[in-house]
């Protein structure tokens, strides 16, 4: 029952009230005052609305009005508490709390129910924030195992190739005996899975696949004891089944096989590959990489083999994220079947704000409702439009951040990083545009360090050719110009092995660092925005706008 506390003159702090875990007092003219608190102190407006409540019921003569002007009060409070945890947000989804932040991309149904098996997308485009999403969909009857590849001794796998087969093909056995071997690692935990089955399971597959993939591997490919397996026919215990050691990768694979689809139950079962091209750039440098290629294409087949067999009757669930680039070098006459199951990550304007909405909602209140676009945007910026370089046409701040980004949420996250640690840095209730340019310096420092880590490994001296374009200062070149920039640059530097002019240029098209600039038209080609289009020397060519204060062209 709420009841009014008595007020005494001076003030009175409420034993036990407290408001976003301050404590609050009534002065004599009944004002409610918060004492000072650090920023960041107010879990979420909901603890905050629900003290709010506390403090009408104890004084129920406080005006609602009131109440509203330490909502507005708090503004200030609340806009600092949400830049901090802006200034928080990571780049890469693995280090994220995927919970809190996750947006439901277009497609996720058809990959959680199991009929994408290939997630294809550019670096950055979301690959691992799906696989961190479906992560957390572990319950009861939904097993996850996640094999990330990041320093991954590849040749490990390479060792294990099987040389009866033709190349990709030789790696399939394997990757369906890591598959098989994960789900029965998965029935081991299943409270549904019948005990005999499972503790005998136990002996074999009980081991740390996901943090210790290398030593798993070397167990589950060690071929020096057998294994000893419940048949699967019969009763449990009547009919044991014994690989010996001598058996063929090809037969313990399909020996593995039937034992699943006896005794697995309707649980779901997910085996992700993520982060397969950590290792692409070393790949490239120990000219390995045709046997790099086949291990994935090895892995592509094999999921298309799983998917055949337990994909309909049985909810088992092997994904693969793959960076679009190393995908489309993949070369197999089966590629055309993968088809049907692939999706690619891709990301228009409305969808990105979608993803800003509700990323800003939740960082604003981690439980809270989302947000309406343009009342956040009238809560981050001064103003919701800007001039954008010399143009004389306004645009809508939204726009004028997507502009600079290569559409992938990793740049809207990056930008908006960045404003919020200015306002930070600066002190300002809200970020206005004037602040832009020194946002767009520290956020285009971090765009050309993802350009020089995707194309580092094809061009080693990277960094040298941005400080060619550097030189120019303009962003419209003409590649004559560039040419004899890149000439004198290898020239001087007497690099081995320097690639044709023609390569470099391609290459950095391809990645979106550079586009073409056609004279009659006065929009710019990328290839991130068309991504069939071909570099054309014959026009100029243009930098990305996102680069340009990274190289001090403004
Ligand atoms: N659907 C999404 N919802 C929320 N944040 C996302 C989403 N997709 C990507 N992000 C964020 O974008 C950044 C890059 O995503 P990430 O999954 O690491 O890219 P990739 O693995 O494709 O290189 C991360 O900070 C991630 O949290
Ligand atoms: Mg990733």
């Amino acid at each position: 029952m709420c009841r009014g506390l008595p007020v005494g003159g001076g003030q009175a702090t409420l034993r036990g009230t407290t408001i976003g875990g301050r404590d609050c007092y009534v002065d004599r003219g009944g004002g409610v005052h918060l004492n000072q608190m650090a920023s960041g102190d107010m879990k979420s407006s909901g603890d905050f609305a629900s003290s709010i409540e506390r403090v009408i019921c104890h004084f129920p003569l406080v005006p609602l009005l009131f109440v509203r002007r330490i909502f507005g009060g708090a503004s200030v409070m609340t806009n600092r508490h949400w830049f901090e945890e802006i200034s928080k947000w990571k780049l890469e989804a693995a280090d994220e709390d995927s919970q809190r932040y996750f947006y439901e991309v277009q497609g996720l149904q058809s990959i959680q129910s199991g009929e994408t098996s290939y997630v294809i997308g550019r670096k950055g485009s979301g690959k691992t924030a799906v696989a961190e999403h479906i992560r957390g969909l572990r319950s009861f009857d939904t097993f996850v195992r996640s094999l990330s590849f990041k320093s991954f001794p590849f040749n490990e796998l390479y060792k294990l190739s099987d040389s009866s087969f033709t190349s990709p093909s030789q790696y399939t056995t394997i990757w369906k005996h890591i598959i098989y071997s994960s789900i029965c690692s998965m029935m081991v935990e299943n409270q549904a899975i019948d005990p005999a089955i499972s503790a005998e399971m136990a002996r074999h597959f009980a081991m740390d696949i996901e943090r210790g993939l290398a030593r798993s591997i070397s167990k589950i490919s060690d071929r020096s004891g057998g294994v000893t397996l419940f048949g699967t026919g019969g009763s449990a215990s009547s009919k044991t089944i014994v690989i010996p050691n001598d058996t063929a990768w090809q037969d313990r694979v399909n020996i593995l096989e039937d034992v699943i689809i006896s005794h697995l139950d309707s649980s779901k079962y997910y085996v992700l590959f993520d982060e397969l091209d950590e290792d692409y750039k070393d790949v490239l440098e120990v000219d390995t990489s045709s046997q790099y290629f086949d291990l994935l294409i090895g892995l592509f087949k094999a999921t298309h083999d799983v998917r055949r067999k337990l994909g309909r009757s049985l909810n088992v669930r092997p994904i693969i994220f793959l960076r679009q680039d190393i995908y489309e070098l993949l070369r197999d006459n089966d590629k055309n079947k993968w088809r049907d199951a692939a999706m690619t990550l891709e990301w228009s304007e409305p969808q990105l704000r979608g993803l800003a909405t509700f990323r800003l909602s939740r960082a604003l209140d981690e439980n809270g409702p989302e947000i309406g676009f343009p009342k956040l945007m009238g809560n981050l910026f001064t103003t919701d439009t800007t001039r954008a370089g010399g143009a004389r046409a306004k645009r809508h701040v939204f726009h004028y951040i997507i502009a600079r980004t290569l559409m992938r949420p990793r740049d809207i996250i990056s930008y908006m990083r960045e404003c919020a640690k200015l306002a930070l840095d600066e002190r300002t209730e809200k970020i206005s545009p004037n602040m832009f340019s020194d946002v767009n310096k520290a956020y285009s420092s971090r765009l050309r360090e993802e350009f020089v880590d995707e194309m580092q490994g094809a061009v080693p001296y990277i960094n040298e050719i941005f400080e060619v374009l550097s030189r120019m200062r303009k962003q419209i070149f003409s590649f004559s110009e560039f040419k004899s920039g890149y000439d004198s640059l290898i020239l001087s530097k007497q690099f081995n092995n320097a690639l044709p002019f023609d390569t470099i240029c391609n290459i950095m098209f391809h990645y979106s660092a550079i586009g073409s600039q056609p004279s009659q038209r006065s929009a710019k080609i990328f290839k991130y925005q068309y991504p069939n289009a071909k570099i054309n020397f014959n026009e100029n060519g243009v930098i990305h706008i996102g680069l340009l204060q990274s190289l001090q062209i403004n």
